[in-house]
């Protein structure tokens, strides 16, 4: 009998419909190591580019039409929240229709905000359309403890009033008015979450010390086609004159560099021939030009990568904000690097504590010593299959990956985390050759 874990439901106020949120079947995988992966995979559209588009939709009173969804757990626990607040939603295949005509609640509850950090970006646009917005604090995740320190203080500079109270953040503006925003760092997050607030306010915003990811200049390329005017993404400088008012659009979100560099590593790994599609390169130079300091071959095409075998060296990676080295990376290179000739070091500069992968790494035989934010890997010459648990989402990628070139089976538990950002991982990979296959833990 399969186990049950976690069960969350969540009625809508109005409508009174219920959503089953966050049941889930616990699975693992079992993977056949040894395997050279050959052939072509495409890429699913952004997550971190459809998570703040589906907030933005909130903007507006009307049907936005979203293309290149991708099917993944996080999505849907976005597209229950909207639901709750009032949203009418309907998917097909990768479409998301988003009818944010009825939109009645300003609160997001509290095991919403735990389920998804992502949630803390509908506090942009609830404000940016009802001025008001009450919700929980996201809280942290294995990664980091995650403040939103730097969301508050940009969204005080425009005019908001927040008060902080029994664990609830409640925010209100009379009105939302232009100003200066100047970041201490470049949180993506925040970023996002200020331009969607002064897409609406009075005047003239500026965001210094933006984030420059390229999941921000998708978000300004759906904000300007809802009417707002926005320049600027994807520098450390963004302006967003306010206007009155926004209007539904159709948009189709940028290809996952992510889910991308994660297929990149694992061709190098298996020292396979993989062909990674439907990108834009230019999203990925800062990890093509490591793979290739690694020793592995690349090929660059206009919408493709392609990764031969070549001998595997150890060198220094240090993760930073885009245009560097991406956190969201780290995990899945270090696998790689495990059994690379020579020494590596590895230093994470973005969250805290990422580096949880390493000792279920260990399990499997890689050498590795982490002090700190700073982990040093001693290239041994093969990993060995081992049962393993996913402690996050790109952790659980970086052990599929160590799986697939290891000696004999492994099994991956905790999968749930994996399902969260990869859209058919373990499909894609038996297109590739991979012998892995989805069971359930009884
Ligand atoms: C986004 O998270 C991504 N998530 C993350 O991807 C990604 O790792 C991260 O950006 C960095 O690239 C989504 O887009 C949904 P940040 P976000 O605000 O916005 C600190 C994945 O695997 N900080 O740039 O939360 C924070 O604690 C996920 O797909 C503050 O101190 O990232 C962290 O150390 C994981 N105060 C650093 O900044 C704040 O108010 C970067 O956070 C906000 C952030």
């Amino acid at each position: 009998m399969p186990q049950i874990y976690n069960l969350s439901t969540v009625c809508n106020a109005v409508t009174g419909d219920c959503t089953f949120l966050g049941g889930m079947t616990v699975e693992k995988f079992v993977v056949e190591g040894e395997v050279q992966l050959c052939g072509q995979v495409t890429i699913s559209g952004a997550k971190n580019a459809t998570l703040p588009i589906m907030a933005a939709t909130l903007l507006c009173s009307g049907v936005s039409v979203v293309h290149g969804v991708p099917n993944l757990r996080d999505i849907k626990v976005m597209q229950d929240i909207l639901t709750l607040l009032g949203a009418k939603i309907v998917r097909e295949g990768n479409t998301l229709i988003i009818d944010t005509t009825s939109i009645n609640h300003m609160e997001v509850p509290e095991h919403l905000m735990r389920e998804m950090r992502a949630s803390v970006f509908l506090m942009g646009p609830l404000l940016g359309r009802f001025r008001k917005v009450r919700l929980s604090y996201p809280g942290g995740c294995t990664i980091g403890p995650r403040p939103i320190n730097l969301h508050i203080k940009a969204l005080e500079k425009i005019g908001t009033n927040i008060k902080e109270s029994f664990g609830f953040i409640i925010a209100e503006a009379a009105e939302l008015a232009g100003g200066e925003i100047h970041f201490d760092f470049p949180s993506v997050g925040a970023t996002e979450n200020a331009m969607m607030a002064a897409a609406l306010a009075k005047g003239t915003t500026v965001i210094r010390n933006a984030a420059r990811e390229p999941e921000i200049v998708d978000l300004q390329n759906f904000l300007n086609r809802m009417g707002a005017k926005i320049s600027g993404a994807g520098t450390d400088t963004i302006r967003i004159d306010g206007v009155p008012k926004l209007t539904a659009t159709e948009h189709t979100v940028i290809p996952d560099r992510i889910e991308a560099g994660t297929y990149l590593v694992a061709g190098a790994m298996t020292r396979g021939d993989v062909v990674v599609d439907n990108i834009l390169p230019e999203f990925l130079f800062s990890v093509t030009d490591k793979l290739q300091e690694i020793g592995v071959q690349i090929e660059i095409g206009r919408r493709y990568i392609r990764v031969k075998p070549g001998d595997l060296r150890g060198v220094d990676i240090k993760t930073l904000p885009h245009p560097g080295f991406p956190t969201d990376l780290q995990a899945p290179i270090l696998s790689l690097l495990t059994i690379a000739k020579g020494t590596s070091i590895i230093t994470e500069t973005i969250f805290e504590n990422r580096f949880k992968h390493v000792d279920e790494l260990t399990r499997m035989g890689a050498k590795i010593k982490v002090e700190g934010r700073t982990a040093i890997i001693r290239g041994v010459p093969k990993l060995t299959g081992a049962i393993v648990a996913a402690p996050d989402l790109r952790a659980g990628a970086a052990l599929v990956i160590a799986a697939l070139a290891a000696e004999g089976i492994s099994e991956i538990e905790h999968i749930y985390h994996i399902d969260r950002g990869y859209d058919g991982l373990e499909r894609k990979l038996q297109a590739l050759g991979a012998r892995i296959v989805r069971q359930n833990c009884d």
